[in-house]
């Protein structure tokens, strides 16, 4: 256990090492590199001078007692910070819920990421719907485009349970490079028909592996309100290419492993060795 966390603290220095380089200036040991029970890593920090650019900075919220981490720009809580260039954020749920006067409950959620993005390879988006259209409106490469899926069940016996079948519950995919998206519901029949099973409509970006459907997911979503996103993030904004002909500022020199270009957005990661 101990030789666990001497080995895990050395790769968090070594991680230290590969992206100080990049930095004008290097994060000063003063820097408070934890919060709650989140520790935070370099380019990540929490004030001034102790991270990469203010894409990386991260607040401590302390209320009552707790310590919970927030990424500043977007406000969402952190829940894990990888060195090899993943971020575990928690996202929200939009939804849509209805009576039978009609909508009485509406959310909408809209995310805006400075320079990181959304995994398109752990993430999907997922509707929990029998009465809705579920809309996805992203960001992808400076290119605004829609997708959603919708989903019409008029009876609970209809709705297979366990996985996501596309009667109760639809998924789709996310492209590449998507930094900004809105998830908005729109309903056919106010619910009117499937009230007393389905009263309102669910959607998500998330983490595919964190969320498996339930026909109990109908009603409330069993009272969830927020689901694990993962972020990927990268250092600058060049390619390898391009960062390599200023050998001060190149961060992958010999020594702290090879350049590889990040696939999901600008900038470049060092492979460690
Ligand atoms: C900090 O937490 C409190 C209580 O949960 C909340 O009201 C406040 O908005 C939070 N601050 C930020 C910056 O998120
Ligand atoms: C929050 O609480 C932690 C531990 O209790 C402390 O180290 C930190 O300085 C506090 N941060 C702020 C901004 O008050
Ligand atoms: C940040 O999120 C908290 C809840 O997580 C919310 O109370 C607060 O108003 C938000 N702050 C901003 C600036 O959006
Ligand atoms: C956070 O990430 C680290 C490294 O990838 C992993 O070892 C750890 O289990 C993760 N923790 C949580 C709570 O997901
Ligand atoms: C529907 O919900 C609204 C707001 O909660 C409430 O004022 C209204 O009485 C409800 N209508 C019915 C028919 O339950
Ligand atoms: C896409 O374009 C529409 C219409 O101009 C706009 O309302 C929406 O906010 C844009 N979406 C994103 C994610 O920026
Ligand atoms: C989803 O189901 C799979 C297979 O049954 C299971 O391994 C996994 O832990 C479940 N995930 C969640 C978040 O419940
Ligand atoms: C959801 O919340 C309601 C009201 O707060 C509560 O009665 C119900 O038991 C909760 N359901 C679950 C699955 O936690
Ligand atoms: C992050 O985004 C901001 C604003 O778009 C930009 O000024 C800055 O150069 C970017 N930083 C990196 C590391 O790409
Ligand atoms: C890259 O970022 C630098 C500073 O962070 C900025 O001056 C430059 O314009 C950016 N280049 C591109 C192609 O976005
Ligand atoms: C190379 O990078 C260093 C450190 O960021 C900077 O001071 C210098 O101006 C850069 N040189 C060129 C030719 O861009």
């Amino acid at each position: 256990m101990a030789l666990h966390r001497l080995l895990s603290q050395q790769l968090l220095l070594f991680g230290w090492t590969i992206l100080a380089v990049t930095a004008a200036s290097q994060p000063s040991s003063s820097c408070i590199n934890s919060c709650g029970s989140l520790s935070i890593p370099y380019p990540f920090g929490t004030s001034e001078g102790c991270y990469f650019d203010e894409s990386f900075l991260i607040t401590c919220n302390n209320t009552s007692g707790s310590s919970t981490p927030f990424l500043r720009h977007c406000n969402l809580t952190v829940l894990n910070i990888s060195l090899d260039g993943e971020l575990r954020v928690s996202n929200f749920v939009a939804r849509n819920c209805y009576n039978n006067s009609g909508l009485v409950d509406s959310d909408i959620f809209h995310l805006s990421l400075l320079n990181f993005s959304i995994s398109y390879t752990k993430n999907k988006f997922t509707a929990v719907v029998c009465d809705t259209f579920v809309i996805f409106n992203g960001l992808s490469r400076g290119q605004n485009y829609t997708t959603g899926c919708l989903s019409l069940c008029d009876h609970i016996n209809s709705v297979v349970n366990g996985y996501c079948s596309g009667i109760g519950c639809c998924q789709t995919s996310i492209p590449e490079g998507v930094t900004n998206f809105i998830v908005g519901l729109g309903s056919f029949n106010y619910h009117s028909t499937v009230l007393d099973f389905n009263p309102c409509g669910f959607g998500f970006v998330g983490e595919e592996d964190a969320y498996n459907f339930s026909f109990l997911d109908l009603k409330f979503l069993q009272n969830r309100t927020t689901i694990p996103l993962l972020l990927d993030w990268a250092v600058g904004n060049e390619s390898c290419q391009d960062a390599k002909r200023n050998l001060t500022s190149y961060a992958c020199k010999a020594a702290y492993g090879e350049c590889y270009n990040f696939n999901n957005g600008p900038g470049y990661r060092c492979n460690a060795p």
